[in-house]
């Protein structure tokens, strides 16, 4: 089982390239599921997560070659709609296959993805939304198995909750329904309007009418197309904290100062020191940090993703703060690991009370989750003295080449196996 060593603490200094972005990538990759020959995607993470999706293509069919700087899919084998347990329980996402397979061949079988640690993940507004669309579906012995006898039937549906994974496959299964599709109270994060993006290149009628309202005129057939897929904001909000949190000075590369806006503005109330530019973001950390009462909430609110990276940096806040989490119920698992650094922090329900004026100690942790694990190589750099970080499979999941990244800006931490 590999671990990360980390000695801090040291000032992160330079720059950071961002990498594509892994919540883009996977419901594209999925949606290249519609097309019947051949798609190239450019700018794909090297992360885990990633080649789980790639494998459950390859698994339906899909011949993927996979080149330096792209990968080339071709669909015109590609007829399987089983989508087995085994890939599916490794990486949630896969459940987005479900919306291209009833889409293109009206039938699916696709194991439910269960829950992970941050949350029971349920599915029910996939499958209610689906069911709108003319699906019908059973879950027999933990797979979805669903079909659309008469073909999936454009109508109009508002979905009870926001949720990113809904609003994705149901957009993509209606590229291909007959008629019109009305979705309301979509979620509007960055990266499904690069899903948009891709399927409008792809010959697709996907138009925004309102905030949160989208409009799909069902088409019969993707074409070919070559696509480059969005940069990831999470990593680069990941990486902006870490240059607040070292009272560092950091360049981040390849990010639109304005999809990540909303943690541009916490950062500078925190007290860090912003400098944006058409495609990058300097942050400097400075000494003084001030203490903040935030929450999460769906886009543009406050990321969930980057809720544990700034809990870390207000433990060194001057005063308190809180922070309520009102997207997953269980996502505070970084809380007990960081406590063992000394954070003394306390948790009720979804809140979170953070007294401040912390130093981290060192300490041998465990990651739990994706976004927990990065929270704890932040606190890692500023701890002074050696700190383990082990079960780093789950940043591998979203994180690329983490360790190269921070070693070129300065950080002392190294992949041991
Ligand atoms: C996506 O998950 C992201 N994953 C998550 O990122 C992200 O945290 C989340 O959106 C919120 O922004 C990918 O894009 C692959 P949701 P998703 O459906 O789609 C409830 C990371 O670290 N819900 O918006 O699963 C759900 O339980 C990951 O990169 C239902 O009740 O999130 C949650 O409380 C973690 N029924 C809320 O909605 C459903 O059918 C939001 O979930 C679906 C969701």
């Amino acid at each position: 089982m590999q671990r990360l060593e980390v000695l801090g603490a040291n000032k992160l200094k330079g720059q950071i390239n961002i990498s594509g972005s892994k919540n883009a990538s996977l419901p594209i990759l999925a949606a290249t599921l519609l097309s019947k020959n051949k798609i190239t995607l450019k700018n794909l993470p090297k992360i885990k997560d990633i080649e789980t999706m790639i494998t459950l293509l390859e698994s339906l069919g899909s011949k993927i070659k996979k080149k330096r700087d792209k990968i080339i899919i071709d669909n015109t084998n590609q007829k399987k709609t089983f989508a087995s347990y085994n890939l599916v329980k490794t990486m949630r996402g896969s459940i987005l296959v479900l919306g291209p397979l009833l889409a293109k061949f009206k039938k699916a079988k696709v194991s439910s993805p269960g829950g992970c640690v941050i949350g029971v993940r349920p599915i029910d507004i996939h499958l209610k939304s689906l069911s709108k669309l003319g699906v019908k579906y059973k879950i027999d012995q933990g797979y979805v198995i669903a079909t659309a006898p008469k073909g999936l039937i454009g109508t109009k549906i508002r979905f009870p909750k926001i949720s990113v994974g809904a609003t994705e496959n149901l957009i993509i299964a209606a590229c291909f329904a007959k008629g019109t599709t009305t979705l309301k109270n979509c979620a509007i994060e960055p990266e499904i309007l690069d899903l948009v993006n891709f399927l409008n290149k792809a010959g697709c009628n996907v138009k925004w009418t309102s905030k949160r309202t989208v409009k799909i005129i069902g088409v019969a057939s993707i074409k070919n197309i070559n696509y480059q897929i969005m940069f990831d904001r999470i990593e680069a909000g990941t990486y902006m904290v870490a240059a607040a949190l070292t009272e560092g000075s950091l360049k981040i590369t390849n990010i639109k100062p304005d999809i990540i806006q909303t943690e541009i503005k916490i950062l500078r109330k925190i007290g860090a020191k912003i400098k944006i530019s058409k495609n990058d973001i300097k942050v400097t950390g400075r000494k003084k940090i001030k203490g903040l009462n935030i929450k999460t909430a769906p886009y543009p609110g406050l990321a969930t993703d980057m809720q544990a990276q700034i809990m870390v940096l207000l433990c060194k806040a001057n005063n308190k703060s809180t922070i309520k989490e009102n997207i997953f119920e269980n996502r505070f698992l970084h809380v007990a690991e960081l406590n063992r650094m000394g954070a003394q922090i306390s948790t009720k329900g979804n809140m979170a009370y953070i007294p401040g004026n912390i130093k981290f100690a060192p300490a041998e942790l465990m990651a739990t989750d994706l976004r927990a694990s990065v929270s704890l190589v932040l606190a890692a750099l500023t701890a002074k003295g050696k700190s383990v970080i082990n079960r780093i499979y789950h940043l591998d999941r979203g994180y690329e080449n983490i360790e190269k990244k921070l070693k070129k800006v300065g950080a002392k931490i190294r992949r041991v196996n």
